[in-house]
C-alpha cells in the first residue's frame, strides 16, 4: 500500500473512530483538553513533519478538543449533526477536488447540483423552474438572494445596479420583522442596504412579523420575512405579507434557514400558506438535512434575476448556454462541491426519510418541553417545531443551571433572552436524537437545576 493510500485509510478510521465516540462522550470538551490545543501553536516548521505525524497530532489534540455537535445530545445554536452518507458523500467529492464553476468541466457536479435543485423545490413546494445557487449557508443565501432582489427592484425602475452601483441610485426601501436574525441585516449591510437602515415591522408573542402592521408600499420595495424564529421556531405569516405587498411591486423574500425545512412536511404546510408565493427562499442545509459544513442553499422564482446578479464572464471561461453553471448563481467562482451531499440526503432518505426527520425533531422538542413542564419548569414558547425556551426562575438561576448542564456534560444547551426574559433553548436539529437521548437529557437538566436551586 502506498503511503497516500495508508494516510487516507488512517484518516478514515480516525473519522469512524471519532463518530463511535460521539454516543457515549461529554458533549462538551474537558477543559484539559481544552487546554491541550495550546500545542498547536508551534513555530513554523523548516522541515515539515510530515503527513502520518501531521495527521496523527490533528487527531489526537483536535478531536478530544471539539464540541460533540455531530453528536445526539447537542441541542445549542440550531444546527444539525451529519448523517452518515452526507459524510461518505463528502469525502468522495473531496478525493474528486472538483472545483464547481462550469457544467463542461464539472458535468457530474453540475449535474448533481441541478438534481437536488429540482428536488429541493419539490420538497419545499416551490415552483420547480425556480433558480438554486448552493453556497456556504443561510447568510450567504440571504445575501445571494437579496442580492436577486435588489437587482429586480432597481432594474424596475430603470437602473442596473450590477453596472452603476448604488450611488445615485433610486431609493431601496427594505422591510423587516423586529425578530429578523442579524445575518439577514448583515446582508443587508454588505448589499449596500444599510444594517440599520430597514423599516422594523413589530412582532408577536411569538416573534411572528403583524402583517397588518406593514406599512404602505412605495417604489422598489424589499420585504424580508422569516420562517423559523431562531428562539420560538414560529413562522411569520408569508402568505399574508405576499398577499399585502406583491401587488405593489415589493419583493419578498423568506429567510427560513431551518424553517423551510418544515415544508417538507405535508401536516405542517398550513402554517406555512403561501409560502410558494414569495420570490426568493434561503436555507441551510448544514442545518436540518444534516449536512457537513458549509452548506446553504439560496432559491429564486425567476432564474433570469439570480444569474443577472451572479454570473459573470471572462475570456478563458467556457461559455456554455445548454447546460445550468453552478457558478453562475453564487458569489463564488470556485468552489466545492457542495450539492453533492444535498443529492446524496436526498437520495438516500426520499421525501419519506425527510419528512421523518423533521417530525421526529420535533416531537423530540414537544418530549422536552412536556418534561419540564412536568418537573414544574415554565416554557416560554409555543412549540411549533423544533425550539424550546425554558425559564427555571430568575434570571440569575436560569443562567446558573444553563451553565451547569454545560458543565455536567450529557447534553449541550444555550442561553438567550426571549422578550426581555432570559431563558435556556433548546433546539432539536440532529438526525441521530432519540427518545432515550432526550429522556437522558431531561434528566441531567433536572438533576442540574435542583443543584443550582440547592444552592
Ligand atoms: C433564521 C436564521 N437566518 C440565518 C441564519 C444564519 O445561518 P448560517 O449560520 O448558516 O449562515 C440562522 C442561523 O441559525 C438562522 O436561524
Amino acid at each position: 500500500m502506498s503511503n497516500d493510500e495508508k494516510l487516507m485509510r488512517d484518516a478514515a478510521e480516525r473519522g469512524i473512530r471519532y463518530r463511535k465516540s460521539l454516543q457515549g462522550r461529554k458533549v462538551a470538551p474537558a477543559p484539559e483538553a481544552v487546554a491541550a490545543v495550546a500545542r498547536f501553536r508551534e513555530m513554523l516548521p523548516e522541515q515539515g513533519h510530515g503527513d502520518a505525524e501531521t495527521l496523527a497530532m490533528l487527531d489526537e489534540i483536535g478531536s478530544p478538543a471539539s464540541m460533540a455537535m455531530a453528536g445526539p445530545r447537542f441541542f445549542g445554536f440550531v444546527i444539525g449533526g451529519s448523517l452518515p452518507v452526507s459524510v461518505a458523500a463528502n469525502w468522495l467529492a473531496t478525493a474528486w477536488d472538483q472545483n464547481s464553476v462550469m457544467s463542461e468541466v464539472t458535468p457530474a457536479v453540475a449535474e448533481l447540483e441541478n438534481v437536488s435543485r429540482r428536488w429541493l423545490c419539490e420538497l419545499f413546494g416551490l415552483p420547480l423552474d425556480c433558480a438554486a445557487g448552493f453556497v456556504t449557508g443561510a447568510t450567504v443565501a440571504n445575501f445571494t438572494a437579496l442580492a436577486a432582489a435588489r437587482h429586480k427592484v432597481l432594474a424596475d425602475s430603470g437602473w442596473d445596479v450590477e453596472k452603476q452601483g448604488l450611488i445615485g441610485a433610486p431609493d431601496v426601501t427594505v422591510i423587516v420583522g423586529e425578530e429578523a436574525h442579524p445575518t439577514l441585516t448583515k446582508s443587508l449591510g454588505l448589499l449596500g442596504l444599510g444594517r440599520d437602515r430597514a423599516l422594523r415591522v413589530p412582532v408577536d408573542g411569538q416573534g411572528r412579523m403583524i402583517a397588518d402592521a406593514l406599512p404602505a408600499i412605495k417604489g422598489p420595495t424589499i420585504v424580508c420575512t422569516q420562517v423559523g424564529n431562531i428562539n420560538t421556531g414560529a413562522f411569520d405569516p408569508v402568505g399574508e405579507i405576499c398577499a399585502a405587498v406583491r401587488p405593489a411591486g415589493a419583493w419578498v423574500h423568506v429567510d427560513g434557514a431551518f424553517g423551510l425545512w418544515a415544508a417538507a412536511v405535508p401536516g405542517m404546510r398550513d402554517s406555512l400558506a403561501g409560502l410558494e408565493e414569495a420570490d426568493s427562499w434561503a436555507t441551510d442545509a448544514h442545518k436540518w438535512l444534516n449536512v457537513p459544513y458549509d452548506s446553504g442553499v439560496a432559491i429564486t422564482r425567476d432564474p433570469a434575476v439570480l444569474k443577472a446578479a451572479m454570473a459573470i464572464t471572462a475570456d478563458y471561461l467556457l461559455t456554455d448556454t445548454e447546460h445550468r453553471n453552478p457558478s453562475d448563481y453564487t458569489p463564488e467562482l470556485s468552489r466545492r462541491a457542495r450539492g453533492v451531499e444535498v443529492w446524496a440526503v436526498l437520495r438516500s432518505l426520499g421525501r419519506r426519510g425527510v419528512e421523518d426527520l423533521v417530525e421526529r425533531c420535533c416531537s423530540h422538542a414537544r418530549r422536552f418541553a412536556e418534561g419540564l413542564r412536568a418537573a414544574g419548569h415554565e416554557i416560554l414558547n409555543e412549540v411549533v417545531l423544533n425550539q424550546v425556551l425554558v425559564s427555571f426562575g430568575d434570571e440569575e438561576t436560569t443562567q446558573r443551571v444553563v451553565e451547569e448542564i454545560q458543565r455536567d456534560g450529557t447534553c449541550w444547551c444555550g442561553g438567550t433572552v426571549w422578550q426581555g426574559r432570559r431563558a435556556m433553548r433548546i433546539s432539536v436539529c440532529n438526525w441521530s436524537t432519540t427518545d432515550a437521548d432526550v429522556d437522558i437529557s431531561i434528566d441531567a437538566m433536572l438533576a442540574c437545576a435542583e443543584r443550582v436551586m440547592q444552592g
